[in-house]
Order: structure tokens, then sequence, then C-alpha cells
């Protein structure tokens, strides 16, 4: 039952998005700059999850992120989201290869088509982890993502990762959105 999801349903399958944008730092460049990606993305779906009394069903996810036509991916994330349906916590578990852990959590309704994920770091619930070198030279203090479910089947997300850079004088806004178009459907465990 797809519903289960609540929703996190509209997520699941395959998707492709090339109209990416990310705005970060650039060492290779000594400056803050745009990169246009084509994203791949696997949400596959699996539950429920019991601990103890709360039922968790979530999206194993995956996703690549491709500069021009490079083969190698220059981002990656694997990670869960989860859906708690009794109290509508969405919670997303990722990991970015550069030593960070991030728990991103918010609330929705069921039937949201629209909902908001935070963490920051030192946050009791919703925390962001990182390596020795990233908290002295490039903290991400605070990120956001909030995600659309279009009507016209695609969705979008649009985050923010605050970051503390010891070579910057101000806080940087590294920012990154794409709209992405289903490519494969995944079917819901029954
Ligand atoms: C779509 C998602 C993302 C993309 C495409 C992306 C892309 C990038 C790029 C291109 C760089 C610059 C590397 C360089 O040229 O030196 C970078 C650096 C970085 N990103 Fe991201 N990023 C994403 C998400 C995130 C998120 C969610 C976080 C944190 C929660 C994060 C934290 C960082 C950090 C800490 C650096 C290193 C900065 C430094 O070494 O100075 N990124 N990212």
């Amino acid at each position: 039952m797809a519903n289960e999801w609540g929703p996190l349903g509209a997520l699941a399958g395959e998707w492709e998005g090339e109209g990416g944008l990310d705005v970060s730092f650039h060492h290779a460049e000594g400056e803050v700059g745009n990169t246009v990606y084509l994203e791949k993305v696997t949400f596959k779906p699996f539950g429920p999850v019991d601990n103890g009394s709360q039922h968790l069903y979530g999206l194993d996810y995956k996703t690549l992120m491709f500069r021009n036509n490079e083969a190698e991916p220059f981002h990656t994330e694997v990670g869960y989201w989860l859906w708690d349906g009794a109290t509508g916590e969405i919670l997303r578990s990722f990991a970015i290869p550069r030593g960070i852990a991030v728990l991103a959590g918010g609330h929705a309704d069921a039937d949201a088509k629209q909902f908001t994920l935070k963490a920051a770091v030192g946050d009791p619930q919703y925390a962001i982890s990182e390596g020795q070198y990233l908290s002295k030279n490039a903290s991400s203090t605070t990120y956001d993502v909030t995600v659309t479910i279009n009507d016209d089947g695609t969705w979008s997300y649009e985050e923010t990762s605050m970051l503390r850079m010891s070579n910057l004088p101000e806080i940087l806004a590294h920012t990154d959105r794409n709209t992405l178009h289903k490519t494969a459907v995944h079917h819901f465990p029954s």
C-alpha cells in the first residue's frame, strides 16, 4: 500500500534531472561558482521498520550528480528517507563522502505536496556530523531542504547548507536545486 509511505510515496522510483544548479566555493578557481549538473536518483521503498511502537516506512536512496558529460559523478549521497504516519515526522538520514552525515527532520500531512526538513550542527535531534578537517575549515552549520511534488509528475528540491569557511569572511550559502522526471517505476513491497 503506497499510502503507508505518506508524502514520500510519490517519490518512489528512478528519476533524472538535467537542470541541477549548485552554488559552492570552487577551490580550483579560488571563488564561489555555479555548477550545472545532471542528477540520477533511485528511491526504493521498504518497510515497515519497527522501533517499539513506532512503524516507519522508507525509501532507500542513492543520488549521483554529473558535470557536463563526465562519466564519474562529482557529488553522491546515500541514505534513507523515512515516514512516521502516526506523528507526520519525515526523516532524511544521508551521508556525503566528504566526511559528512546528516539527519534532517520535519513534519508534514500524509497527502502533503511540499515539505521542509532541517538539520543543524549540535541540534539534539536533527544534527549534522562532520570530520575534524571540515569542522575546522568548512563547517556545515545548518542544512535545509524543501521538496515539492509537482502537478506534472515531476518533483523538485531546493536546499541550502550554510558553510562557515576559514577562507571566507562571511558564512556561505551553498545551495542546490533540481527538478526530476521519472525514468523507471519501483513497486511497493506488499
Ligand atoms: C546536490 C547536492 C550537492 C552538490 C551538487 C554539491 C556540490 C559541491 C561542490 C561542487 C563543491 C565544491 C568543491 C570544490 O570545487 O572545491 C562542494 C563542496 C562542499 N560541500 Fe557540497 N554539494 C551538495 C550538497 C552538500 C550538502 C547537503 C552539504 C552539507 C550538508 C555539503 C557540504 C559541502 C562541503 C562541506 C564542501 C567543502 C567545502 C570546502 O572544502 O571548502 N554539500 N559541494
